[in-house]
């Protein structure tokens, strides 16, 4: 599997973890070889049972239970060069905006040299909140890529900001992004 292929997806705890089951989904049928990496939030949402299927790899949810000897994300960070994070939380939006690595998922995205691709998802009085708008233009100027949110139904029951992109519009994202490093 070439390196452009390999793709670490970050799964964080927002009602939206169910459609990253979908993504992964989309993604190996498109021939990526997906890593999941669920937050403790995320499992509490989705089971790590679905993205294990669904990418057939192992997925992680600790830093602590690999059973290699080296630390698990140092290794994926040399193959993948695409980090997908959807859904992004406020919380890990701004935890990597903070240079915060205190999961596996945080910890990923600091070792992490290649592109990132952030697909937040919060309910909408959130992503007005001056915290998230600061902690999004940081990683926006650090070259980080922004896919949404956009207006649509919430899971609160609003019609809002907010949304997380549906899978297929970061599918095409992906692509693109993967198309531009060239098939490498
Ligand atoms: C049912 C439920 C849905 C949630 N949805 C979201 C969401 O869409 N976006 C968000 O930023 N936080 C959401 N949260 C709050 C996060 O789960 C919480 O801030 C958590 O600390 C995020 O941790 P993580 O970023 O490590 O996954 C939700 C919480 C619950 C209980």
């Amino acid at each position: 599997m070439s390196e452009g292929r390999n793709i670490v997806l970050g799964v964080a705890g927002s009602i939206a973890a169910y459609k990253a089951a979908d993504l992964t989904s989309r993604l190996v049928k498109e021939k990526f070889n997906v890593t999941v990496i669920m937050t403790e939030s995320a499992t509490r949402l989705v089971g790590e049972r679905t993205f294990f299927t669904l990418s057939r790899n192992k997925v992680v949810t600790s830093l602590w239970e690999l059973p290699e000897w080296q630390p698990g994300h140092i290794e994926l960070a040399r193959k993948a060069s695409l980090l997908v994070i959807a859904p992004a939380t406020a919380n890990i939006i701004g935890k990597i905006a903070s240079g915060i690595a205190d999961d596996a998922l945080s910890t990923y995205a600091m070792s992490h040299s290649g592109t990132i691709l952030v697909a937040p998802a919060m309910n909408a009085r959130m992503w007005r909140n001056p915290a998230v708008r600061d902690n999004c233009g940081k990683l926006m100027k650090r070259g980080l890529v922004f896919i949404g949110p956009g207006k649509g139904s919430l899971a609160c029951g609003d019609e809002d900001d907010g949304r997380m992109s549906e899978p297929v519009e970061i599918l095409a994202r992906i692509k693109e992004l993967t198309r531009k490093r060239g098939p490498g």
